[in-house]
């Protein structure tokens, strides 16, 4: 089931509407055009993770694209409607650790054509068991061309390429195209033979070296110059891993980067930290040093907020 919450001056913590009845005008822009942002969070045990860093990337996307979007304060009480109202209705089973979770989405459209009147919700519904069972067996990933240069997205600002837009159609032909050719997600090359980002996660990648018994670990994850979208999870990842004396690095970086690394991951707010197997058929590292890497991570991610 989903719980849709409409942000509407007439309804102080937001209007409640039934998910099987039709909420949106069909002349909307977000329908029309793909003329919209959103973002997707995780709650855990009925606390939004990383809500202001999702809010901040929301009204970046917002700003880029000359999007008028509703103050931080009435995503924040939708939010909570939303989740209370999931969680009454849907009681979510706990994890191996005992916690819950919820998928919640914030959504804002340029509104119905010719009115010019921001279109804006919140839904919240169930976690895919499937991300838990990528989480715990990894993926086998293609390597795809995006199809521009790693130095387009100052060119040309109006690719919005650093925006989270209604636009993924083209990140979702990606994930067919792998899912008919045997891989599970993919990692986009630019044209100029860049790692970039997969179509819904950051890329990182993880070095670990002994220098006269001193070992050391390396976190890397492509330079955000290149037109891709700055991962929330992997910026508090980083965060974490750096208190925990993790050197950290950001790209360029190359395809053979990813095959030379001892891991490789796909990392995203609702998935988490999601190890890679193989890239085009070779495996990354070896499945003791991915399955270690991936638990230390993981902790500290689960530690973040
Ligand atoms: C293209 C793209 N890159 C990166 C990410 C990861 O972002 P976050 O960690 O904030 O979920 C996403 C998330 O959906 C995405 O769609």
């Amino acid at each position: 089931m989903t719980v849709l919450v409409f942000l509407d001056p007439a309804f102080f913590d937001g209007r409640i509407v039934d998910a099987h009845v039709p909420a949106i005008m069909a002349t909307d822009q977000g329908v029309t055009r793909g003329d919209g942002i959103f973002e997707s969070l995780l709650a855990v045990n009925g606390v939004p993770r990383k809500l202001q860093a999702h809010l901040d990337r929301l009204a970046g996307s917002a700003r880029s694209m000359q999007l008028t979007l509703p103050d931080a304060d009435i995503w924040k009480r939708a939010i909570a409607t939303a989740l209370t109202t999931f969680v009454a209705a849907s009681p979510q089973a706990p994890d191996e650790h005992g916690n819950t979770s919820v998928l919640i989405k914030l959504i804002c459209t340029r509104g119905p054509e010719g009115e010019e009147t921001p279109t804006a919700w919140v839904a919240a519904s169930a976690v895919s068991p499937v991300l838990a069972a990528q989480r715990e067996k990894g993926l086998d990933v293609l390597l795809l061309d995006r199809g521009y240069e790693s130095t387009i997205s100052s060119r040309a600002p109006w690719l919005l390429l650093g925006a989270k837009t209604l636009s993924y159609a083209v990140n979702m032909a990606a994930l067919r195209h792998a899912h008919a050719n045997g891989g599970d997600d993919v990692i986009f090359i630019s044209g100029d033979g860049q790692v970039l980002e997969g179509p819904t996660s950051s890329v990182l990648l993880a070095h670990v070296s002994n220098d006269g018994g001193k070992t050391l670990k390396r976190l890397i994850t492509p330079s955000l110059d290149n037109g891709i979208l700055p991962g929330t999870t992997q910026g508090a990842l980083f965060a974490a891993a750096k208190d925990a004396g993790w050197e950290l690095g950001y790209g360029p970086l190359e395809p053979r980067d990813l095959f030379d690394a001892d891991a490789v991951w796909l990392i995203s707010s609702i998935r988490l930290l999601a190890p890679v197997n193989t890239i085009d058929g070779v495996e990354i590292g070896t499945a003791d040093v991915r399955a270690a890497l991936t638990s230390e991570l993981s902790a500290l991610l689960a530690q973040t907020h």
